[in-house]
Order: structure tokens, then sequence, then C-alpha cells
């Protein structure tokens, strides 16, 4: 059994050709992270549930939902055909457990993410009611920028509090990073630009999947 997952960030990818990516990377990965923009919870747009609903993939998919009022658009994620929703803390607030159960409720799989700035004790209250929590370890919005080292705290501190708990880290991963970050604690790893821009892109998850 692998110690820990990879998925791939696919905004780095052919964003015009999204089901050939897919299916140049679908064999070698754990799940698809779907990186959703609203070019006002973060300065950047990507796209959105309808684009979702196009993709085929032999493993599950993952939106990483980087939006204003989430809890909008949870239905549509669902229906096309999100096996997991991540939703930031800093975009539900007081909503935040509210919208958590109501992910569960439309059968798929909650997890919530926190920005770099966002505190590991604000999110503490609802690690009961996710499958996974998300480290960004850069400022959500652009894929290829630098991991920031801080988050290896956030990650230490997360494993203290819940042993079982599936620990994930985007931004900024690469060989050297992604070895910190499972040291600290991670289990998962959302890979960008370092895997999507590589020439040799499954000579890169076979070095990731060597680390330990
Ligand atoms: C950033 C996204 C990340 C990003 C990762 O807002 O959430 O998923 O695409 O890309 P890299 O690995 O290049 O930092
Ligand atoms: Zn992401």
């Amino acid at each position: 059994m692998p110690s820990f997952k990879i998925a791939p960030s696919l905004l780095s990818a052919d964003l015009g050709n999204l089901n050939a990516e897919i299916a140049s990377l679908d064999k070698y990965v754990d799940f698809i992270h779907l990186d959703v923009m609203d070019g006002h919870f973060v300065p950047n747009l990507t796209f959105g549930a309808p684009v979702v609903k196009c993709l085929k993939s032999r493993v599950p998919l993952e939106a990483h939902l980087m939006i204003s009022n989430p809890e909008k658009y949870l239905e549509d994620f669902a229906k096309a055909g999100s096996w997991m929703i991540t939703i930031h803390f800093e975009a539900t607030l007081e909503k935040t457990g509210e919208v958590l159960r109501k992910i569960r409720d439309l059968g798929v799989k909650p997890a919530i993410s926190l920005n770099p700035p966002t505190e590991v004790k604000l999110i503490e209250p609802y690690l009961e009611l996710v499958d996974q929590v998300l480290v960004m370890s850069v400022h959500p919005g652009f894929g290829g920028q630098a991991f920031i080292e801080d988050s290896l705290l956030k990650i230490k501190r997360l494993r203290e509090l819940k042993s079982s708990l599936d620990i994930c880290v985007d931004g900024g991963i690469n060989l050297e990073t992604a070895q910190k970050c499972l040291k600290a604690g991670a289990n998962v790893l959302v890979v960008g630009s370092f895997l999507l821009r590589a020439d040799n892109r499954q000579k890169i998850i076979t070095e990731l999947r060597e680390l330990k």
C-alpha cells in the first residue's frame, strides 16, 4: 500500500485539452485536483461545474473551490461528478460546519482548506466533519509559486491533532518540498507546475513515489 497519495493540479495543463491531459496522467496518480477560481475569492479565473461535467477520468475528481459563497454551487459540482469538494474556511467562516455537512449530504467527501495566513486553531472545530484538510502552501490563485515553509508547522500541528486525518498540501510542491511535507506528516501531495510542465511526467511521478 502506498503511504501517500499524489494528485496532479491541472492548472498548469493545456486547459483546451483537459481530457487528453487527464488521460496522460490518470494511470499513475490517485485522484485529479481541479482548481476552481472565481476572480473574487482569488485574483484569477478558471472553470466551473459545466467543465467538470465534461471530464473523463479513471481516478476520482476533487474540486478545490477557491470561490466566494461555495454553498451556492455545491449541488452543481456534486452533479458534475466530484468525488470530493474542498471549500476554503476563509470563504465560509461561521457557515463552515453547515457547508461541510451539506457536501456530505450530497454524497460527496467534504474537505476544508486554509490559506497561508489562517491559523490551524480556526479550523480545529471542523476536523471531525471532513475527510481531508488541504494546507495551502502558496497564496491561492496561481501555479508556479514558491513553497511557503511555515506550512510545515501547520502540517505538523494537524498531524498531532488527528493521526488518522488525510493532510493534503497544495502549492510549490517539487521533490524537495514534497519530502519535507511528508516528513512533517502530510499524506497527500497536490503537484502542479513541477509535474505538468515537466518533459517526462511519468519520471516525475516515479521519483515522487520513491520518497519516504
Ligand atoms: C493554487 C492552486 C494550486 C496550484 C498548484 O491556487 O490551488 O493547486 O495549481 O500549482 P503549483 O504546484 O505549480 O504550485
Ligand atoms: Zn489547488
